[in-house]
Formats: C-alpha cells, structure tokens, sequence
C-alpha cells in the first residue's frame, strides 16, 4: 500500500495535489512519501519483532539525505557500498555503530574513513579484501569488526543482471571455502569476526530461495561456532521483490519473510540484520513527467514526455516496468488506447513502455511513473546534457525539495577548460 491516490480526480502524493507540486518545481521530478516510507519500513520491524534485529535501509535504492534521515529517525541502521553512501549516512544524522558496510570493492581509503568515523561491521566480499582491511585497522590501531559474506550458490529466480548469490557471480567468498576463510579471518589481529552476511539478489518474488539460503547460513553457524568463532550476528541481505504490476500477483509480503528468518535462523540467538532497499523505497516514490508531443507514427501512436531515460534507467536497461498513470484521473468509462511512452533522448533505447494502453492524454498534461522511488534518481545521470531532475518529499500537507533541480550554468560550470584553449 502507498499513499498516492486520487482525490477528487487528481493524484495526491499525501495531502498534497501532484500538480501544486509541478507548478512550484517544474516537470520531471522525483516524489517521495513519508507517509509510505515510514510504513514500510515499520513493516520489517514488526516482521522481526521477537527476534533482536536491526533493519538497514539499502541506501543504493534512494539515497536522499532527507530519506535517509527519515528513516534514521525511525530507528533504522543504513547499508551503504561506497565512502559517498558512508558519509551521506552521517549528514543525515546516522551514528557509525548503525552503518553496515557492504560491497565487493572496498578500497583502502574506504575502510579507513569508515574506520575513522566509526562502523557496525564491514561484510568482507574476499580474502583480499579482508588481508587489506587488517593491515588498514592495524594502521590505526584499531579492530574492524567484520561479517563475511558468503555465496550460497542459490539461484535467485531474479533478472540476470541483479541475481549475486550464484557460485559464477562476482559476490562472496563460496560457502564451501568459509571454514578456511574464516580460520584466516580469526588469526588476523586487526579483524574481530562478529558474525555472517549473505545477500543473494534483488526484487525476489518467491520466499524459497531465501529459504534455501537461510538455512545454510544456519548450518554454517553452526559449524563455524564449533570451529570456535563467535557468531553472534547474521546479516541476511535484503531484496524482497515488490509488486510492480499492480494487475500482477503480489509478492510476499515482509511478515512472511519475517516467518522465514524465524523458522532457518531464529533459534540461533544471533542478532539479525537485513538490508531492504527496493521494498521500503520503491512504492513510495513517483517520477512525475509532462506529456511535451502526441505525435501519431505511421503504425503507432508515441507519447514523447520531457521525462527520459537518463532520469528513469530501468526499462531500458532492465526491461523493466513502471506503470504509467495520468496525474487527472480517467472518466470511468474511457477506453484506453495504446501508446509508445518515449522520452526525448536520442536513441530507441529511451523507451518506458510500448503499446501500453492509457486513458488518451494530450499536450501538456501530466503524468506519473509508479514504483519510482527506489533506483531510480539514484541511477540518474546527465546523459544528453539534461540536469537531474528535482526530489521532491512529502509529509502529510506539506512538501520540501530536498534536491533543486541545477541551472544549466551549475551544470556547465562542472566542465573546467584546460589552460591551453
Ligand atoms: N544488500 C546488498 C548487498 C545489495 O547488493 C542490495 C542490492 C541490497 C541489499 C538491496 O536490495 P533490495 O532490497 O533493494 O532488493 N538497480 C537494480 C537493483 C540493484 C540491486 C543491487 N543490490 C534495479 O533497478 O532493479
């Protein structure tokens, strides 16, 4: 459930029109709800409510300081992959022992700034890796506590391109060498080893492959306790799939995810981490574009919007689908017809959506991309010289910008001329 409805025939994000907010921004934007955000993430925290746990929101998904710090504020912990997510963490007013360092890159830089600034845990991807973290903690004088991530070698049942818990996939170390890795991890001075972490992909629309992956997390910790480690904390990952077709059957919902890590890992006693992104932010933002032409083809009509790819990546690069709704609600009784939704990109590529049936929209009007709020501003880029577009967050009547839209100069002004031109 989200909070953009219709009211009175016009979109709402909250309490507050669509097009009030069009009018004081300009088109495209991001918008998102606090309303829905906050109510997705209390989801999660009820989904675990007997077990210790704490929910770090996957920063990659939306990563808008006043996101962040809605959520912060609710309590959550944060996961970031990069020294710029770390430190967007602590501007938005997030303590360092809430902050899960995750991915498979870490640079050296990295670790120490985390280090510095105080951290949860690192989840190791590697042995490199963890050799590079050692000698970095030791450099300060410090232990960095670390999560290993393993590779259950479990197949996601996800799009290709955001499945990593597969044993061909760049993630982990493979759940079959952890005994060793772990040994290793332990004899080094500048590591403590706090526990294990897995993640095995992204919009997962079926609970068994969490399962799967759960319960060997499970024997592992068994077995690593054996060997002699102190697990006491399981990082399990995020990725629960939401519903992007509202016409479509509905994915789990977090209570039964919930139900899952209490029956594989609940009678373990370790503390629980998990680190949904797409789930808390997805279905609380929405892109909002305005129709520039109708221009009719010879075999179909396209919709060309001021929105395109470069400001919404995920149907031309995954394929992905974004419903697409007029911000005026449809008479009853309207019929649909079919569009190609473009933006004014200049390749094939810059397409949301062909032969989707909308209610006719003219010149000028406007209209919403649902599912928007989680990887896409995120993923955003200038591409074709078009400044990012605005974000935009709503609280009950009342809304911010939470990122301006730059001039063309602040864009310009980015390029430096080299003294000899
Ligand atoms: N933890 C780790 C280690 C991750 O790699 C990811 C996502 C998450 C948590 C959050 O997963 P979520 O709950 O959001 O599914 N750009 C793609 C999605 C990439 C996901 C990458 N990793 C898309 O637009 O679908």
């Amino acid at each position: 459930m989200d909070h953009f409805l219709y009211r009175d025939g016009i979109l709402h994000a909250e309490d507050v029109a669509i097009p009030e907010i069009a009018a004081a921004v300009g088109t495209p934007f991001y918008v998102y709800s606090t309303a829905t955000l906050t109510r997705h993430f209390r989801l999660f925290q009820e989904a675990l409510d007997e077990l210790p746990h704490l929910v770090c929101f996957a920063m990659k998904s939306c990563g808008n300081v006043a996101v962040i710090r809605t959520l912060g504020q609710l309590g959550a912990g944060i996961d970031v992959v990069s020294v710029g997510e770390y430190l967007k963490a602590k501007a938005a007013g997030v303590q360092g022992d809430r902050i899960v360092f995750s991915g498979v890159g870490k640079t050296r830089h990295e670790m120490r700034v985390a280090l510095e600034g105080g951290i949860r845990q690192f989840n190791v991807e590697s042995e490199p890796e963890m050799r590079a973290l050692n000698a970095v903690a030791l450099s300060l004088g410090l232990r960095a506590p670390i999560a290993i991530r393993v590779n259950p070698d479990v197949d996601a049942k996800t799009h290709e391109k955001i499945a990593t818990g597969k044993k061909e996939n760049k993630f982990g170390i493979p759940i079959s060498r952890a005994r060793e890795v772990y040994a290793e991890a332990a004899a080094l001075p500048g590591l403590e080893v706090v526990g294990i972490d897995v993640h095995i992909g992204s919009q997962l629309t079926d609970l068994a492959p969490f399962e799967e992956a759960y319960t060997k997390v499970a024997e592992l910790t068994r077995t690593l306790r054996a060997d002699g480690h102190d697990i006491r904390r399981l990082d399990l990952g995020g990725g629960l799939g939401i519903p992007y077709e509202r016409s479509n059957v509905a994915p789990p919902l977090p209570l039964d995810y919930g139900a899952v890590i209490k029956r594989t890992v609940g009678d373990l006693g370790c503390e629980v981490e998990i680190e949904p992104g797409r789930l808390i932010s997805g279905n609380a933002g929405l892109m909002v574009s305005q129709v520039i032409y109708v221009k009719s083809g010879e075999e179909r009509e396209f919709l060309i919007l001021d929105a395109a790819m470069n400001d919404l990546v995920r149907p031309s690069m995954y394929g992905a689908h974004h419903d697409i709704v007029p911000v005026i609600e449809p008479q009853p009784g309207v019929e649909p017809r079919p569009y190609d939704i473009v933006g004014p990109v200049c390749e094939t590529g810059d397409t949301f959506a062909k032969q989707r049936p909308l209610p006719p929209v003219g010149e000028g009007d406007l209209v919403a991309f649902r599912s928007a709020g989680a990887y896409g501003a995120v993923m955003a880029s200038e591409y074709n010289a078009r400044p990012l577009i605005p974000e935009v967050l709503v609280n009950g009547d009342q809304f911010a910008v939470i990122r301006a839209r730059p001039s063309y100069d602040e864009m310009i002004n980015r390029d430096t001329l080299p003294p000899w031109l």
